[in-house]
């Protein structure tokens, strides 16, 4: 007997080392059914939460009575045995249990004739639960050992599964932690990545690529007020094409939509189940019918004023958590920031332009009959420009030059004003100065030191026979061989006072014949291809 026990404690022993609860609980009922007689044991576990014990597993019942025990949870308000249980942490033996007024009565039929053991599941001195074990009244009486020994089953169930509950809770914890750890790595790398982005839509590419990095979503999509009317300004599908009707640029009404909530309120709205709203307004419709049950709308707020909302939507209903809410509402105050920084750039930049095209006009003013040339220059080189491939700063810099290719003949024209007839620069040498006065003109503004090569050399050469420098080939600037080009062309086109001007095709032949001569022959081409074709169409 004593080495049974001997063995008994053993492998009872291990039981608080088994991790996994079915294999605890199942290893002590065998235990249980071979060497105590016991007839059946039910496990419960106590809920905290909703303070009663839950039916976990039960052994050996019969069939007829499992369905029942699984749906009957024993509360300890009704039943004094586990109140009692509850506060001693002691176990207790009912005797001829089918008459016991100590059991829940729909059990009392089923322990006609049984003992019933129940003992508790105490780990960190709290109970996590019981065991009821029943064996048969005509047996011997349980011996003390017995019973400490199913104690002692229960008590290393009990350790086992409050080691379970403390490693979820300790990896939930964890997984929290680090997903905490994630989201705040993240949100810093948009900021950053958006706050540097001065153009509209790298701050919504950089956002949507940040959300989605972080919260699982179907779509993100950003609306924006424009004059009172809706714009869809990004539009991100991430399983499926955009539909059509939520395709960037866009003009949406926000009547009765969640957008229209979060836009007229300047807060966020959240939908669990978008299917379900009654008559849902044109933008919800949309959503729903490309799929979108669960949809939240936060606010773009810049200076107190909503100018946008921010859209996630998911194919799953049940709404965003609310932690997922926080972050997203995070990003949208940050997408706000770099918006209003990037309409502040915006501002900036056109109110440079058109101080730089008041300074073309200027040259304009001051020579009438040349009027528009700049802007023709600039436009037709940013053609070239775009035609040989370049960068759209590239771009952006060849229209400056354009603008301001000619601005030293400022001073120049003073003089001539009294010689309409003689203006060009065979016929009166300062005017071979232009280029140089320009430069003058322009160095001290800082933003124009990029164009400054493009006046000083727009009047060289290709064969190296120009000025004011006498550059050769790929010697001159490539920003000036092409404002060189398009200078030539709108001046042979237009009309002077002392010449008519040629024809498109007449001039398009001048050009070609100066290739390599007078222009480089890589830009006339591309001028020819594009530029030539687009003026003859717009002049029709
Ligand atoms: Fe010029």
């Amino acid at each position: 007997m004593q080495d049974t026990f001997g063995k008994m404690l053993k492998r009872v022993a291990r039981l608080g080392s088994l991790s996994d609860l079915d294999d605890v609980i199942k290893s002590s009922s065998i235990l249980l059914k071979n060497t105590a007689n016991i007839r059946w044991a039910l496990v419960y576990f106590f809920d905290r939460e909703r303070h009663d014990f839950a039916p976990a597993r039960g052994y050996g019942l019969p069939q007829r009575y499992i369905r029942l025990f699984e749906n009957t949870p024993l509360h300890p308000d009704k039943l004094p045995i586990l109140k009692s249980m509850l506060l001693k942490k002691q176990h207790l033996l009912i005797t001829d249990a089918g008459a016991s007024d100590m059991v829940h009565p729909a059990f009392r039929k089923l322990l006609s004739g049984l003992t019933l053991l129940a003992v508790p599941m105490v780990a960190r001195d709290q109970v996590l639960g019981t065991v009821f074990v029943a064996r048969h009244a005509s047996l011997p009486p349980y011996t003390e050992k017995g019973i400490e020994l199913i104690k002692d089953m229960a008590s290393n169930a009990a350790i086992s599964v409050s080691h379970m509950r403390l490693y979820d809770e300790t990896l939930d914890t964890a997984i929290n932690l680090a997903k905490r750890v994630d989201t705040i790595l993240t949100l810093d790398e948009i900021n950053k990545a958006i706050s540097s982005s001065l153009s509209r839509y790298k701050i919504f590419e950089k956002a949507i690529q940040g959300i989605e990095g972080i919260i699982p979503c179907a779509m993100v999509v950003i609306i924006q007020e424009e004059r009172g009317e809706y714009f869809v300004t990004a539009s991100h599908w991430k399983d499926e094409s955009t539909p059509p009707l939520l395709r960037p640029d866009m003009r949406l009404s926000l009547f009765q939509s969640a957008a229209g909530n979060a836009m007229n309120n300047g807060k966020t709205h959240s939908v669990d189940t978008l299917g379900k709203i009654q008559k849902p307004g044109h933008l919800d419709r949309i959503l729903s019918e490309a799929g979108i049950a669960s949809l939240l709308a936060v606010p773009l707020v810049s200076r107190d004023k909503v100018k946008g909302v921010l859209m996630l939507g998911d194919r799953q209903p049940g709404g965003f958590a609310r932690e997922e809410t926080f972050v997203i509402e995070k990003i949208a105050s940050q997408i706000s920031v770099a918006l209003e920084n990037a309409k502040l750039y915006e501002d900036m930049r056109s109110l440079f332009i058109n101080t730089v095209s008041s300074l073309a006009n200027a040259i304009d003013a001051k020579s009438p009959w040349t009027k528009g040339h700049s802007e023709r220059v600039m436009n037709i080189a940013a053609d070239i420009a775009r035609e040989m491939g370049l960068s759209e700063l590239f771009v952006e810099q060849i229209k400056i030059a354009g603008l301001l290719h000619d601005i030293g003949k400022i001073g120049i024209l003073e003089a001539l004003l009294e010689k309409p007839d003689k203006i060009s620069d065979e016929e009166f040498p300062p005017m071979r100065l232009h280029p140089e006065k320009g430069v003058a003109i322009l160095s001290p503004i800082q933003q124009l030191q990029e164009v400054l090569p493009a006046i000083r050399h727009h009047h060289e050469r290709y064969d190296g026979g120009g000025y004011p420098d006498g550059l050769k080939g790929e010697e001159i600037p490539l920003q000036a061989r092409i404002v060189a080009v398009a200078d030539a062309f709108d001046a042979m086109v237009s009309e002077r006072p002392y010449k008519k001007g040629y024809t498109m095709q007449k001039a398009l032949k001048v050009i070609e014949k100066g290739a390599g001569s007078q222009f480089d022959p890589v830009v006339v081409d591309c001028f020819r291809n594009r530029v030539a074709g687009n003026l003859t169409l717009s002049m029709k």
